[in-house]
């Protein structure tokens, strides 16, 4: 891969492939796991800038990073520029080295208000929530995009240029529309069209699941760097064979049942330290489910994990497991 690495504002990262934001999935101890896995950045889920405006202590709890989880970005999501501003004041304060605004969020409850994938309809109203994010604060401020509201209304070309007029220092461009949700292909060449329409690094997003596709979407686009999502839930290895693929094309073996058996553990025992064992033993179920794809009767274990109630019922399922198959 001869392409330099991306570089966002003055930060440089050291690889292409970095964690996409994902709400449920991309919590502390995961990142701090991607990235000792090759992630070149990390980003949290997304969080509420009016709940950080109302001081809500949950939201605040989603601006927890670690000290050696550099570099970081704090996706932000909202529709007020005052607010947004605010809010990116708070992300800087606690020390995350970008700050990103959500305008590809999907869901009702988020859209409803006008938050969201809501602002591709409102490119003025996107262009003035980042001026004045990138006025209340010295850390580069990001976009994360689709390609539009629906078929009829692809204007991430028009969105990316405003936003990059406005002051942001990079784009993430999911290839979807609002309407696609997470269904059927991303447009790999719409993300292509908008790494020629603006000067400022586009990373693109949507589909990679490994090495070769990573290869094949920056070749086909031109984007400086890509976004993992879904491919990296329950599979930080993704990251190291994705860089060793875009490295030298050589193909890394997969991990073996006992290091995903291990890092579901880790994982947990993550959780536990950040979220107290109550809330970590109930999200883990759903992270665990991903850590076992591919595992021996993963349904048996799936259905004692969903029964565990505490870290140590967790645990001990793991290993009982892992004795079972000599592991
Ligand atoms: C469970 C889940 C949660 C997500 N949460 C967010 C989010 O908080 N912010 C965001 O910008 N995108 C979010 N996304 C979208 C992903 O960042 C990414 O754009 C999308 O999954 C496509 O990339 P992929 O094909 O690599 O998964 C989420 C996706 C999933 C599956």
């Amino acid at each position: 891969m001869v392409t330099e690495k991306p570089k966002i504002g003055n930060i440089k990262l050291n690889g292409w492939a970095v964690l996409a934001p994902m709400a449920g999935v991309s919590d502390l101890p995961y990142r701090v796991i991607a990235m000792n896995h090759g992630a070149a950045m990390t980003t949290t889920e997304m969080v509420s800038a009016k709940g950080l405006y109302f001081n809500n202590e949950k939201t605040k709890n989603m601006l927890k990073i670690h000290e050696g989880e550099h570099p970081v970005t704090i996706q932000l999501f909202g529709s007020d520029p005052d607010i947004m501003a605010f809010a990116a004041k708070e992300v800087q304060k606690v020390g995350a080295d970008i700050v990103d605004i959500n305008m590809g969020c999907p869901m009702h409850k988020i859209v409803r208000n006008g938050e969201g994938s809501a602002l591709m309809k409102n490119v003025s109203l996107a262009a003035d929530i980042v001026k004045s994010m990138v006025r209340a604060v010295s850390v580069p401020v990001t976009v994360k995009m689709r390609i539009g509201w629906d078929e009829k209304s692809i204007n991430c070309i028009e969105l990316a240029q405003a936003v990059e007029e406005a002051g942001a220092a990079a784009i993430t461009v999911h290839g979807r529309t609002r309407s696609e949700m997470y269904m059927g292909h991303a447009h790999w060449d719409v993300i292509k069209r908008v790494v020629e329409s603006v000067a400022i690094p586009v990373f693109g997003n949507g589909d990679v699941v490994d090495g070769i596709s990573a290869k094949r979407l920056m070749e086909e686009t031109g984007c400086a760097g890509i976004a993992i999502g879904r491919a990296a839930w329950g599979n930080p290895w993704i990251f190291r064979s994705v860089n060793a693929y875009l490295q030298d094309g050589s193909i890394l073996s997969e991990p073996t049942a006992g290091e995903k058996l291990g890092m579901a553990e880790l994982h947990l025992k993550g959780l536990v330290i950040n979220k107290g064992e109550y809330v970590a033993v109930r999200e883990m179920r759903a992270h665990a489910s991903h850590y076992f794809r591919g595992l021996r009767k993963a349904t048996e274990l799936r259905r004692g994990i969903m029964k565990a109630q505490s870290e140590k019922e967790f645990i001990d399922l793991l290993h009982v497991y892992k004795k079972k198959y000599d592991l």
